[in-house]
């Protein structure tokens, strides 16, 4: 899975590979230049949503569309969650992502009964940083590693498609990949034991303004072209070589 946020991105994307094209809402920081993902508006994940679909769709891609809902799009009620959920599907979507456990739970469950497929984030969740302190590694004690393994279980069983599973131990981040029989795992800085991985489409790139999180790698250093980069990550990814554990096991 790659971020891409407009029509050229995602289809060179799927030429290259890529099977799960997520438009994030981290969005927010690589073309709107905010400092988090909090100000994002439903409009503008809507809009990109159009583009990275139009892109797809103009390209005969095959690749799986997943839109983020963003901060305060899902919070009020599961009907307001559905609201939001149906404008981003209408725009192309084929999946929506949502960040949180616990109360967040009864939401999937609300989406997948009326025919939304949903895939939960877990760990380091990036619309509530604020909430957590900033952007930490999450599930290091043993009591956050147990609430972690109790809402990983409860959103499989609302019916999550896929699970995203951000900075958390690759220890505790594989286990919960061999917890979860029927909801694959997409680890971003959470080690290679999960079932697949995400990156933020400019930091794959060497793109990233800011500081370079520990566990991304620049795929553009090696290769000639943005199609050849994104090669060589589907291909790290499928045969294990990204990420390696041992430099960001947390
Ligand atoms: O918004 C985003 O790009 C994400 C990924 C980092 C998982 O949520």
């Amino acid at each position: 899975m790659l971020t891409a946020y407009d029509a050229t991105f995602a289809a060179v994307a799927d030429a290259a590979g890529v099977e799960c094209i997520l438009v994030g809402d981290s969005l927010g920081m690589v073309c709107q230049g905010l400092s988090s993902t909090v100000g994002v508006s439903l409009e503008t994940m809507r809009h990109h949503t159009e583009c990275v679909a139009n892109g797809l769709r103009r390209s005969q891609a095959t690749a799986w569309l997943i839109g983020d809902l963003p901060f305060g799009s899902y919070h009020e009620s599961k009907e307001q969650a559905l609201r939001s959920a149906v404008v981003l599907m209408q725009a192309g979507a084929h999946m929506v992502k949502l960040e949180g456990g616990g109360w967040t739970t009864e939401t999937v469950r609300f989406l997948v009964e009326r025919g939304i497929p949903v895939c939960a984030h877990l760990g380091l969740t990036p619309q509530t940083v604020h909430a957590l302190g900033g952007y930490r590694v999450q599930g290091k004690t043993d009591e956050s590693a147990a609430v972690l393994r109790r809402e990983a279980s409860a959103l499989q069983d609302a019916g999550a498609s896929m699970l995203v599973l951000e900075m958390v131990p690759a220890a505790l981040s594989g286990e919960l990949t061999q917890q979860l029989t029927r909801c694959p795992t997409i680890g971003i800085g959470a080690g290679n034991g999960t079932s697949g991985q995400v990156l933020v489409l400019h930091d794959m790139l060497g793109m990233n303004l800011g500081k370079m999180p520990k566990f991304v790698h620049n795929f553009m250093e090696d290769a000639h072209s943005v199609r050849g980069a994104m090669e060589a990550y589907v291909h790290a990814v499928k045969d294990g070589s990204f990420p390696v554990n041992a430099t960001h096991a947390w």
